[in-house]
């Protein structure tokens, strides 16, 4: 069922080529995200006439939003090559130093899950972005030596779904950050048509909106939705998706009104129900719900955040009225909340 999920965190490999053949290519096609777009095309333009290298930018939001995306259409306008690398699959400072001296003036290294980077590999990447510089150690014991390589000017582009995690002596390397929001329904509904169009579906404006209403302001639920809708139409219907379509098959997928899938569903009825609401954990409610800790900050709590259906706390979660309400559970009156007169 975990492959199933229309939220998963994970993507399956038919998945990345889709998110491939519906990835804008540049910033005119590349949808919503006003105000970081308005931000980019100034950057880009200034390097441009000055003709160096961008500046290191850091991107970071929930998954889904066009971080990866993003990061190709920022080389395509500056007209560079970018090389694609994350985290994690820097394993030794040797790694880094590899992919560094490959590349070329302007290029761009796109550092996914940035937040996960060793230690050791990160203190070799502060003088590459600042200096442009590489500082090897030759040798070992007492007649080791280090010498500095020079690097060609390049830019890092660094995506993360928790900028806390960043350190700061790295963030304060990035000459630019920005911040991916949910998207507008406006910008949603000119997803799911750019998508429907690209996958040659046929639409209509009650389908384009059900589907976009129910994607949780994430280009990548909505690219989603669309090709299980497709299915479904294809399969109990004529292939053409319309309103009744898309609720019929959004609803045998368990995703509701609101966007919210079973796993949503699962974590404010454990906190309200097992444990009256809340203040609580997230630990506590990953582990009631066995699911990663993880998992539920970055792809599930952002969202319900969002809605006003999930507060932090000091002490942990709680779940708003407007949860409750959602849930059609009733809400109850707290002995701490001052009377109402
Ligand atoms: N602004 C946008 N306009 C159109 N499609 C988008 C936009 N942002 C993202 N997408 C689509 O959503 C999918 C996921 O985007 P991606 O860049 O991989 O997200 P992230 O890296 O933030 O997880 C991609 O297939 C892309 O086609
Ligand atoms: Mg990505």
């Amino acid at each position: 069922m975990t492959d199933e999920r229309v939220v998963s965190p994970r993507l399956r490999e038919e998945e990345i080529a889709l998110d491939a053949s519906l990835r804008p290519r540049r910033l005119s096609e590349f949808i919503g995200q006003e105000r970081v777009k308005t931000n980019l095309r100034i950057l880009i333009e200034a390097a441009k006439g000055r003709g160096e290298a961008l500046d290191h930018v850091l991107l970071y939001g929930p998954p889904g939003l066009g971080k990866t995306t993003l990061a190709n259409v920022i080389a395509n306008e500056m007209g560079v090559n970018i090389r694609i690398t994350s985290g994690p699959a820097i394993e030794r400072a040797g790694d880094l130093a590899a992919i560094l001296t490959n590349l070329r003036q302007g290029d761009v290294l796109f550092i996914d899950e940035v937040h996960r980077l060793g230690r050791v590999v990160e203190e070799i990447l502060y003088p590459a972005m600042e200096d442009y510089a590489l500082d090897i150690i030759i040798g070992k014991g007492p007649g080791a030596r280090s010498i500095r390589l020079k690097l060609p000017h390049f830019t890092i582009i660094g995506a993360t779904t928790r900028l806390a995690l960043i350190t700061s002596p790295l963030r304060a390397r990035f000459g630019a950050v920005y911040r991916l929001d949910f998207y507008d329904l406006e910008a949603m509904l000119a997803i799911v048509r750019r998508s429907a169009a690209i996958l040659q579906v046929q639409i209509d404006e009650g389908g384009v909106e059900e589907i976009a209403r129910r994607a949780r302001g994430t280009p990548r639920v909505a690219n989603r939705l669309l090709k299980r809708v497709r299915d479904y139409s294809q399969v109990r219907a004529d292939g053409r998706i319309t309103r009744e379509i898309a609720q019929a098959a959004l609803t045998l997928l368990e995703v509701d009104d609101l966007g919210l899938d079973d796993i949503d569903r699962k974590v404010l009825r454990t906190i309200i129900e097992k444990f009256d609401g809340g203040p609580v954990g997230l630990d506590t409610i990953a582990a009631a719900i066995s699911e990663e800790a993880d998992t539920i900050m970055d792809v599930y709590e952002p969202y319900l955040l969002q809605l006003g259906f999930l507060a932090r706390t000091p002490r942990g979660r709680v779940a708003t009225r407007h949860a409750y309400e959602h849930l059609d559970i009733a809400y109850p009156q707290r002995p701490e909340q001052p009377a109402l007169f």
